[in-house]
């Protein structure tokens, strides 16, 4: 049984988010959507909406043999994949950019527990420059997100700026 976690904030999903999710597929036989509930952010949505939103979402994704549930944490990554007996935490890489940070914290989480490996994948080019806090930001001033992030979460971003 091959599980992984795919950590994160999820503030909102992005669809650079689901392109990792749909690469993992054929490399796990579960992946856990693992949504961090952090108290020292103010999120735009609370890990109760980032949930629901997300498990509306992945019936779209054609997951084949793997599982895919979500499911939230807070706390220390390592630990939730370890509690989960997950061998394996994913995360995307767009750019060089995001390399120094994510391999820091993957060597953070391999001193914590040395058995769950780490696993990037590189996400779609078309994506490189997405990330939730860039899609906040821009749909906040009334620019154009859509093709980046799923038309539920673009509604949902409607929803709860009224705009
Ligand atoms: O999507 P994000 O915000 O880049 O995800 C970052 C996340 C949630 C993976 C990271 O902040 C994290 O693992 N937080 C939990 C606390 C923790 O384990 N910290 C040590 C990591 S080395």
């Amino acid at each position: 049984m091959r599980r992984a976690i795919f950590p994160g904030s999820f503030d909102p999903l992005t669809n650079g988010h689901l392109d990792v999710i749909k690469r993992s597929l054929p490399l796990f036989d579960e992946i856990i959507i693992a949504v961090l509930n952090n108290p020292d952010k103010k999120p735009m949505f609370s890990v109760e909406e980032r949930c629901a939103m997300i498990r509306e979402i992945l019936p779209t994704v054609k997951n084949g043999n793997c599982t895919l549930i979500v499911d939230s944490f807070s706390g220390l990554t390592a630990e939730f994949a370890k509690a989960k007996e997950a061998s394996a935490i994913v995360r995307g890489i767009r750019a060089v950019s995001d390399y120094e940070y994510e391999l820091r914290m993957a060597l953070m989480n391999r001193k914590l527990e040395p058995t769950i490996e780490t696993v990037f994948l590189m996400a779609a080019e078309e994506y490189s420059y997405v990330s939730s806090d860039l899609m906040k930001q821009v749909f906040r001033l009334g620019g154009r997100v859509d093709g980046l992030i799923p038309e539920l979460v673009e509604a949902k971003m409607h929803e709860k700026l009224g705009k």
